[in-house]
């Protein structure tokens, strides 16, 4: 849409830009966007066909009442401190929606999520970033900062840094506003900040479908927190913010944690794979906590990812301080690691 047509608060707005998606069925190997390398359960896939029949002609549960019963059971919550969006990027925003009014400060650990900036443009807010450098420690300041709203990702994108939980906690304890944890690749690290739901009413945790259960292309998110927290966001939501595929789909993945276990496990298995390869190649590295690694070639990163997208595969290249120079690799299949290592190896020599 041409500039003239936005909000004078948007004058120069940059929108996210979401990594590549090539066309389905080009021989692509997909790194750059960290999603599953392994398909959804067989039960969700068959859930989903059973769910498409006549009853599409009618509205979904406006709670997705199916999915939030499911979920809150498996992580031993009530039903009401868990609310469901079109993804966890849905909920960022609805927390942007229920917390953080025009003028208001909504703070944040750089470099992080991409997405947060242009949110606080669009929502009017102040952002307040807390920059960090290696080794991606949250910084002291963030605890103290008076923002209505403040944002941890944990393991955080792009770096895979995780903080630890005595860290985050020291953060929601000294916070007056809400903390939202986004775990989004919380599966592949070695704890969740569940526990602290119990001691902190200011305390959200956001969780994703898209990575651990191999569902990205249905648009799934949870957030789990007080019951406050929760009915918050619910009166801020669009009305059927989940379709009826998309209910069916996140009940049925949850309650089949064995094959969230395989994802899992197949993911860190493969992340240890390409940690060793990229090591051996004198890459740098930040020890991974995530379903990818942020790691720095041994060469110009713009280069690399440049000629690895000649071969077909896609990995996310960062052209800013302080990451320039680095490169985020989502972990894929072993056939895809070889492709990609074969690759490096001729890009490099
Ligand atoms: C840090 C972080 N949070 C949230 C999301 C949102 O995931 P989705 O909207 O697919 O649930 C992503 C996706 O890549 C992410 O990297």
């Amino acid at each position: 849409m041409p500039e003239g047509f936005l909000k004078p608060a948007l004058a120069g707005f940059q929108p996210y830009l979401p990594g590549e998606q090539p066309p389905d069925g080009e021989d692509w190997v997909k790194l750059n966007t960290n999603e599953s390398p392994l398909p959804p359960s067989p039960r969700v896939v068959e859930a989903i066909r059973q769910a498409a029949d006549d009853s599409l002609r009618l509205y979904p549960s406006p709670t997705a009442a199916p999915a939030r019963i499911a979920i809150a059971k498996h992580l031993g919550l009530q039903p009401d401190q868990v609310t469901l969006g079109n993804g966890g990027d849905e909920l960022i925003e609805m927390c942007f929606r229920a917390f953080a009014g025009a003028g208001d400060r909504v703070a944040y650990p750089t470099p992080t999520y991409p997405l947060l900036d242009p949110l606080c443009r669009i929502h009017e807010v102040e952002p307040s970033t807390h920059p960090t450098e290696l080794p991606w420690e949250l910084p002291p300041s963030l605890g103290p900062d008076p923002a209505a709203l403040k944002f941890i990702v944990n393991p955080n994108s792009p770096t895979g840094a995780f903080f630890a939980k005595a860290a985050i906690e020291a953060v929601v304890a000294a916070s007056a506003g809400v903390v939202v944890i986004d775990e989004a690749y919380v599966d592949f690290a070695p704890h969740p900040a569940l526990s602290l739901l119990q001691s902190h009413q200011n305390l959200l945790l956001l969780r994703t479908f898209s990575k651990s259960y191999g569902l990205a292309g249905m648009r799934i998110g949870f957030a789990i927190g007080s019951r406050g927290l929760i009915s918050a966001l619910d009166s801020v939501k669009d009305s059927y913010n989940l379709d009826r595929l998309a209910i069916v789909a996140a009940k049925a993945a949850i309650e089949d944690e064995d094959h969230h276990r395989r994802i899992v496990s197949a993911v860190i298995e493969g992340r240890d794979f390409l940690i060793q390869e990229l090591t051996a190649m004198k890459f740098d590295l930040v020890p991974p906590a995530a379903n990818f690694v942020f790691t720095k070639p041994p060469a110009d990163a713009d280069h690399v990812a440049s000629a690895l997208r000649e071969r077909r595969i896609l990995v996310r290249h960062y052209d800013r301080e302080p990451i320039a120079g680095w490169l985020r690799i989502t972990v894929g299949t072993r056939q895809q690691h070889e492709r990609l290592i074969v690759a490096l190896k001729e890009i490099l020599s």
